[in-house]
């Protein structure tokens, strides 16, 4: 399965659920997460990120290990989303910004 990480976090731009052909992605405040389900390794939404916020799982960043799980998690509690819409307000100035897991919102 794919995994959305850290960089996401604050960002959001979306440009990756819109090429999903199963609607694995699920969002919540200002994060969103696949659903590891759902997800059939097709690889399609890795390189749709302006970020690279996106992995497969056996090759997230070191210290990232933890958004395996927390992606699984976050993906039963969130709705799907399938259209693309406008990343946060304040997405450029958090681009790149490490460990924003503290800013997430559930
Ligand atoms: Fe969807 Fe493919 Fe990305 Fe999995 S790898 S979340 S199936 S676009
Ligand atoms: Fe997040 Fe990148 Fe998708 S910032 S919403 S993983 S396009």
């Amino acid at each position: 399965t794919f995994v959305v990480t850290d960089n996401c976090i604050k960002c959001k731009y979306t440009d990756c659920v819109e090429v999903c052909p199963v609607d694995a992605f699920h969002q919540g405040p200002n994060f969103l997460v696949i659903n590891p389900d759902e997800c059939i390794d097709c690889t399609l939404c890795e390189p749709e990120c302006p970020i690279n916020a996106i992995y497969p799982e056996d090759d997230v960043p070191a210290g990232q290990e933890v958004f395996v799980a927390l992606n699984a998690e976050l993906a039963k509690a969130w709705p799907v989303i399938t259209e693309r819409k406008d990343g946060l307000p304040d997405a450029k100035d958090w681009e790149g910004k490490p460990n924003k897991i503290d800013l997430l919102e559930r």
